[in-house]
């Protein structure tokens, strides 16, 4: 049985796209309530494309990643003016879309339509690499994992396999304490076989956070109104309404 998610009980592509957005950077639970909250707000493509901007990123407050909201609008201004409102039962179209890319274009041709578009999302490369017992971080691997996601989905149950796959990656095979005996795939595993499957995948090793220094300019005046001032359109928190601000030192 898989998760029960409200996205998993509409065929709507527009909620189903949403939701692939919304789950990009951001983990389910965080994505329940704001998912709701969107869709009472703009209901269908049409009415997000004719919504103000301001009135968009307000409903992803909080969400992170602004940039997904403005390419959620943009797109849906796409989608009206170009494909007569209707989400493109294509690879390639989606693919140009703004802020989709393949995992996210599998994850809406697959739900929407049953079609068997392959993903690689961070809880399926997980399982991919432990069935491969992959030797190197998956990011050094990415064409082979993508190569045996589109061997693994099967030509007629592209929206059972993907959503089973995200499921597996989500519940039984995770990151530190995967429940193998659990595992429908155990028998299929190369890492359970070699008794590797919590040293698989490989760790990048990262590089430090960088550290900045950030003055910040809080002003009111007599009549108790803050000042704050819009972010330009490009870079971090792009659009949004900020304290004034800037880098100081080195
Ligand atoms: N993460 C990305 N897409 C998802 C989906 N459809 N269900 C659960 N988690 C997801």
């Amino acid at each position: 049985m898989g998760r029960d998610l409200p996205w998993r009980r509409s065929r709507d592509p527009y909620a189903i796209w949403i939701s692939e957005i919304m789950l990009q950077q951001t983990q389910v639970k965080t994505v329940l309530p704001y998912f709701d909250r969107w869709m009472a707000l703009f209901p269908t493509v049409a009415v997000l494309a004719a919504a103000d901007q301001q009135q968009v990123l307000k409903a992803w407050e909080g969400l992170g990643y602004y940039s997904r909201a403005r390419n959620l609008h943009r797109t849906a201004q796409v989608l009206v003016q170009a494909f007569g409102g209707q989400f493109p039962k294509e690879l390639d179209p989606v693919l140009k879309l703004p802020g989709i890319g393949r995992t996210t274009a599998g994850g809406i041709l697959s739900a929407a339509f049953n079609l068997p578009v392959p993903i690689l999302d961070g809880n399926v490369k997980r399982v991919i690499a432990r069935l491969v017992a992959l030797e190197v971080p998956p990011g050094e691997a990415i064409d082979r994992l993508w190569g045996i996601s589109e061997r693994l989905v099967p030509k007629d149950r592209g929206r059972d396999f993907n959503q089973a796959f995200m499921d597996l990656g989500a519940t039984v095979c995770t990151p530190k304490h995967p429940d193998c005996p659990s595992c429908p795939w155990r028998t299929d595993c190369q890492a359970y076989a070699q008794g590797v499957q919590t040293q698989v995948p490989k760790a990048v090793v990262r590089s430090p956070l960088p550290h900045k220094r950030i003055a910040v300019l809080m002003a009111v005046n007599g009549a108790g109104e803050v000042l704050i001032i819009q972010r330009p359109q490009a870079g971090l928190l792009a659009g949004l309404w900020d304290f004034p601000r800037w880098r100081v030192g080195r």
